[in-house]
Order: C-alpha cells, then structure tokens, then sequence
C-alpha cells in the first residue's frame, strides 16, 4: 500500500462541490501540496474556504484543465505527482448545451492522458458517473454492466472511460476510474438551472415556491454522502488499484418522490408538489454493486442516508438564513 501522505496533488474541477470536499481530505491526509485548477464554470472560491486556511500547502489556478499548455505547465511549477479529475460541466447543462457537455469531458482526460503518458506526473484517478451505464438492465449494478448513456453529459463520460481504459490497455499507466452514483453533501450547488434534486429541492421551499417532481417521481438513484466519496479516492490512491474502474454507491435504491417527500418533511414543508413532464433523456434506475469497492479499496459508505441528509439540509438551511 502507498500512502498519499507528502505527494503533491493537483485537482481539476477542485472548487466544485466533491473536488472541493476531496481538497479538504487530502490536507487533512498531510499531502504536501494540493493545487486546484478550475474555470470557474461553476466552481466557488466559498467552497475552498477550510482549504485555504492550508496557507502554501494549497493553490487554486483559476485555468481550463482542457488547455495541454496551461496544464503542462501549472504540472511541472508545483511538481505534481497525482491528478484526480472531477472538472465537469453538470448533466443538466446538456439540456441546452448538448455539445459542451459532451465534449468537456472528453477533451480534459485527452489532455491529461497526453501529460501522463509524457511522465509529467505519475498517477491519474478519474473520475467517471453511474450516468455512463443508463438505466439498470440488472439490479445492483456491477462495473461490468453495459454503458448505455442518455445525455452528452453521460456520453461524455463513457467516450472518456474508454479512452482512459484503452490507454491503459495499450501503455499500461498508472491509472484508475472511479464511478460514483448520486452525490449528496453540503457545497453542491444551487444555481437553479444546474441543481441536483436535493439543493433543488431545498432552494424551491426556501424560495417559498412549491418542489417539482419531474415525471412520475419512481425513477430511482443511489445516493453516497460526499465525505465517503472524498475517502474512497483518497484509497484509489492509496491501494494501487491502476487499471481497475470501481463503483462507488450504497448499493441502497431510492426513488426521487421519496428523496423529495424526505427534503420537504425536513424542511417543516406541508404544502403541495407540482408536477412537471419527465426530464428529457431520464435514467429510470440506478443501483450500485458496491462488492469490488469493498474487495480493492476495503471501502465501505459510513454515512448513513439519514445522517446524510442531516448535515446536508443543516448546511442549506443555515446558507438560506444569512
Ligand atoms: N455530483 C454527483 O452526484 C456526481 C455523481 C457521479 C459522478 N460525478 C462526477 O464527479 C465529478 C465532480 O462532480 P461535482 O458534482 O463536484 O460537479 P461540480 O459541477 O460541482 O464540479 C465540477 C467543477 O469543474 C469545473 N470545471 C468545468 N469545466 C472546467 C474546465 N474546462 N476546466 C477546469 N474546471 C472546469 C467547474 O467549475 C466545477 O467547479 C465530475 O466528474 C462528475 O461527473 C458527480
């Protein structure tokens, strides 16, 4: 087993929600130097405030981790020896930018694909999404299960793990893919457009407007607290697992009326719940095997949903009342 302990770590997409909770835990794992790059798409310097406090142990460029020049360089000035790549442009952006998203994704791994196979840095943990598989042709869903993507956010991801996993079958880097299934925690965000269910959720009843369920409210999804998914990459490193794509979810299905009846009841929200036509492109079904995570990286969630979800609306509502 190799420690992260002193390694210099660059994160793309770092002010984002989990990149910004990976850049906590990999200061508080004593790296020696956490750098984040990130447009600022839909990062937030708010995000990084506990990471700042790191003094020169943290730096944030505020760059396109598409751009090989920009990357090679900020790479080579903080002598970076693993990168984790979560930079993204959010699914719901593929509703009215179906390109961008798409292409976002595809183009950020070729440029980091290109820097690993030159030994500018050693290590890559990808970031991949349960959105690459589709909906669920079998229930817990393990990594071998075909990838059906819906959306260009989705497609984006799966065109990206088979450029990863073939580069590795041909040059044999050190690298890994980590697919997580629904994230939830504070720090996701709540621009309106791009929101996940749960910070949507929450800002409609703040916002006094009624919640919406999209469709018939019996689509399902797995939900991992962000915490759990930030220490699952730090063991991506940590156990050496390159070569291998892992699940990271609960393996626990809910259904998107109950997770919003649940943000309504912990809210005191009593009214109604508007209906809305099923989102475009909508995943039916997700749900993880969570097996390999636990034989490769000894990984197991320890938030619960309930306490999940806890801390998340806490974090919200106390947001909504400055
Ligand atoms: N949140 C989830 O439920 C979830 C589930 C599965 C997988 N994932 C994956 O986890 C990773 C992180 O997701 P997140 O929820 O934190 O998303 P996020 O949108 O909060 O963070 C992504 C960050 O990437 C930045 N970014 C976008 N384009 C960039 C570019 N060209 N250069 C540099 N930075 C750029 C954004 O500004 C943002 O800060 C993504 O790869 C995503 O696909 C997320």
């Amino acid at each position: 087993m190799r420690s992260i302990k002193d390694k210099r770590v660059l994160i793309t997409g770092g002010a984002g929600f989990i990149g910004s909770h990976l850049a906590d835990a990999l200061l508080s794992a004593e790296t020696a130097k956490v750098v984040v790059v990130d447009n600022f798409f839909l990062g937030d310097m708010a995000n990084l405030c506990e990471a700042q406090t790191a003094g020169e142990r943290f730096a944030v460029y505020r760059d396109d981790a598409r751009d090989l020049g920009t990357m090679k360089a900020i790479i080579r000035k903080e002598k970076i020896e693993v990168v984790y790549n979560l930079a993204t442009i959010t699914l719901r952006h593929s509703f009215f930018n179906p390109y961008g998203a798409y292409r976002v994704n595809v183009d950020i791994a070729e440029t980091l694909l290109h820097l690993l196979e030159d030994g500018a840095y050693q290590t890559l943990i990808h970031s991949s999404s349960s959105e690459a598989y589709g909906t669920a042709l079998y229930s817990p869903m393990d990594e071998n299960h075909s990838m059906n993507p819906t959306t260009p956010y989705a497609a984006g991801k799966a065109a990206a793990d088979h450029m990863i996993r073939s580069f590795y079958n041909v040059l044999k880097l050190d690298l890994s893919i980590i697919r997580p299934f629904n994230n939830y925690g504070p720090r996701q965000t709540m621009e309106a457009a791009l929101a996940a269910i749960i910070p949507l959720t929450a800002l409609r009843i703040q916002n006094g407007e009624k919640p919406v369920i999209e469709g018939d409210g019996n689509q399902t999804r797995d939900f991992i607290y962000v915490g759990d998914t930030a220490r699952a990459f730090i063991l991506a490193y940590e156990k050496d697992i390159r070569g291998e794509l892992v699940n990271l979810g609960s393996g626990i299905e809910h259904k998107i009326s109950d997770i919003i009846g649940c943000v309504c009841d912990y809210m005191g929200y009593m009214g109604e719940i508007e209906r809305a036509p099923e989102r475009a492109a909508d995943v039916r079904r997700l749900c993880a095997s969570s097996e390999k995570a636990k034989k490769l990286l000894g990984f197991e969630p320890e938030i619960g949903f309930e306490e999940g979800i806890r801390r998340t609306l806490d974090w919200y509502i106390q947001l909504g009342l400055k």
